[in-house]
C-alpha cells in the first residue's frame, strides 16, 4: 500500500501546505543559503491512497543534498522508502555523494539517518543563529527541549 512517485504539479499547493506546517515556512536554510523546498525536485510517498511523506533536494556540484523529508505516518517504511528513491536518482545520475544537514536536536533524523548509512562528517557549530537571521521562525528550542544552535552534516558515499 505504499507507492514512491516523483512530485508532479498536481501535488504543489499540499507540498507547500506540508512546509509550512512542519518548518514553518518553504524556505530552508542550510550551509547559509536559502532553499524554497517547494520549487525543488523530489517524491512524494502515497500510503494507503493518500499523500503521507515528502523529500525534496537539490544537485550542486558533484553532489545531492537532500534538503527536507518529512513523513506523516512514523515507523511504516516511508521515510526510508523516500531517501532510497533519492539514493537511487543520484546513484543511476552518477554521482557519488549524498548530503544533508540536520540540527543537533533532532535526535530522531540523527538516528534514523545513521541506521541508512549516513556518517556524521562535520559540526557546524552555532551556524544556526545565522540561519535564523535568513528565516527568523527557526525556533530556539528544538526535540525534548534542546537549544537548537549546530548544523550538522551528513553524508552517503553512494
Ligand atoms: C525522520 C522521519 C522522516 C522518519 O520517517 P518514517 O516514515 O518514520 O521512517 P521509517 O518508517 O522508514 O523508519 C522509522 C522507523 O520505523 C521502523 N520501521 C520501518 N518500517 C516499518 C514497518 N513497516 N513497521 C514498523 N516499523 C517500521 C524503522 O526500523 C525505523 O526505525 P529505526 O530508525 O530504529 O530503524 C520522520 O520521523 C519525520 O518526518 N520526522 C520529522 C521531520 C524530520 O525531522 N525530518 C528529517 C530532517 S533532517
Amino acid at each position: 500500500m505504499l507507492e514512491i512517485r516523483p512530485i508532479s504539479e498536481h501535488d504543489q499547493v499540499w507540498i507547500e501546505t506540508l512546509l509550512r506546517e512542519h518548518w514553518g515556512s518553504t524556505v530552508q536554510v542550510t550551509r547559509g543559503r536559502l532553499h524554497d523546498a517547494s520549487r525543488l525536485p523530489g517524491y512524494v510517498a502515497v500510503y494507503h491512497h493518500e499523500r503521507a511523506g515528502l523529500i525534496t533536494y537539490r544537485v550542486e556540484g558533484n553532489a545531492y543534498e537532500i534538503i527536507t523529508l518529512d513523513s506523516l505516518v512514523e515507523g511504516q517504511g516511508l521515510g526510508t522508502a523516500l531517501v532510497q528513491a533519492v539514493r537511487e536518482a543520484a546513484f543511476e545520475a552518477g554521482y557519488k555523494r549524498l548530503w544533508l544537514i540536520t540540527t543537533n536536536d533532532n535526535l530522531t533524523a540523527l538516528r534514523f539517518w545513521q541506521k541508512r548509512g549516513f556518517s556524521l562528517v562535520q559540526v557546524h557549530r552555532n551556524a544556526v543563529a545565522d540561519s535564523r537571521r535568513l528565516k527568523p521562525e527557526i525556533p530556539l528550542t528544538g526535540e525534548h527541549g534542546i537549544p537548537i544552535r549546530d548544523e550538522i552534516e551528513l553524508e552517503a558515499i553512494l
